[in-house]
């Protein structure tokens, strides 16, 4: 039995797909049982759970743990060790850390708060047979499925990270295979995986394949987000800052091999059919 927490979320969701269709039995941890028809009927057992309270029922008989905490949450950096450490002395021998690409940039508050979650993780199992693996993904191409259409319809597409620096977008389908691989395979305790898409994409080389795709116009015009001053405003206006400068790119080597192919590039993906 493999636990995946925010299993409601987009990363959670594919996660328990992943696994489900490599036949493993899936508990999904979310922190209210209400209808969600993303996660309901897929064949996990959905279980209510707060992340920050007692998951001892969560963790029960469980041999995996695949820890995903919400995005742009101000409680990761001591939440997650400790959910970690619960997991660990509740029996849970393996356990398999979502984090980001490059955490180590901590201009940024949500990588920093997983950088701190990587340096807690040798103490979480210490004492415990329990051991850790890490995925560090880099942004989505998921992330800006959101906006595709309009940017077709407008011919505009908005990009708040500026036109000039690249990211090496990754399919969440292959993210989310990518963390089944490191729930299921043997041999790979102690490591940390980067999952970097194939290529590095500009906004006007999104916006050229969207053309591509939809045989019209489309050309990236620079954006910028407002900051609210919340904590999940800072992290996306930070994140933004830090892209603009430096771009969010990395190898796809390692995904190539926990996957066994290549991963999937971004005309790939908007070749699929929608949905
Ligand atoms: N997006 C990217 O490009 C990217 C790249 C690398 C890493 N990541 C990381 O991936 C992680 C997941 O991101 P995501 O966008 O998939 O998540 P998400 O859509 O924000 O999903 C979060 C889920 O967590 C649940 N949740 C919120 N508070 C909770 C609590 N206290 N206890 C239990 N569950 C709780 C929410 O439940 P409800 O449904 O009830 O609200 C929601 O379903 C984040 O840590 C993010 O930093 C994202």
């Amino acid at each position: 039995m493999i636990v995946v927490t925010a299993a409601g979320g987009a990363t959670g969701t594919a996660v328990v797909r992943a696994l489900l269709s490599g036949g493993e039995q899936v508990r999904a941890v979310v922190p209210s049982r209400r209808p969600r028809p993303q996660l309901d009927g897929l064949g996990a057992e959905v279980v209510a759970g707060d992340l920050t309270g007692d998951l001892s029922d969560a963790f029960a008989g469980a041999d995996g743990l695949y820890l995903i905490w919400p995005n742009f949450d101000p409680s990761e950096a001591t939440g997650a060790p400790a959910v970690l450490t619960a997991a660990a002395r509740a029996g849970v021998r393996r356990l398999v850390y979502h984090s980001v690409l490059r955490p180590q940039a901590r201009a940024m508050p949500h990588h920093a708060a997983k950088d701190r979650v990587e340096e807690a993780l040798d103490g979480a199992v210490v004492g415990t047979a329990a051991r850790w693996r890490v995925l560090q993904p880099c942004a989505y191409a998921d992330n800006l499925d959101g906006q595709l259409a309009e940017a077709v319809d407008g011919g505009e597409l908005r990009s708040p990270w500026g036109l000039e620096q690249a990211q090496s977008f990754v399919d969440l389908y292959d993210v989310a295979e990518a963390a089944a691989v490191l729930l299921t395979t043997d041999g790979l305790d102690s490591g940390t995986f980067e999952a970097v898409g194939p290529e590095e994409l500009t906004a006007p080389d999104v916006a050229a394949l969207l053309s591509a795709r939809s045989g019209r116009p489309v050309t990236a015009v620079d954006v910028r987000v407002d900051d609210d001053g919340a904590y999940a405003g800072r992290c996306r206006t930070t994140m933004f800052d830090w892209y603009r400068v430096n771009g969010f790119t990395g190898s796809p080597r390692v995904l190539t091999d926990l996957l066994g192919r290549s991963p999937r590039t971004f005309a790939e993906r908007l070749a699929l059919p929608s949905g």
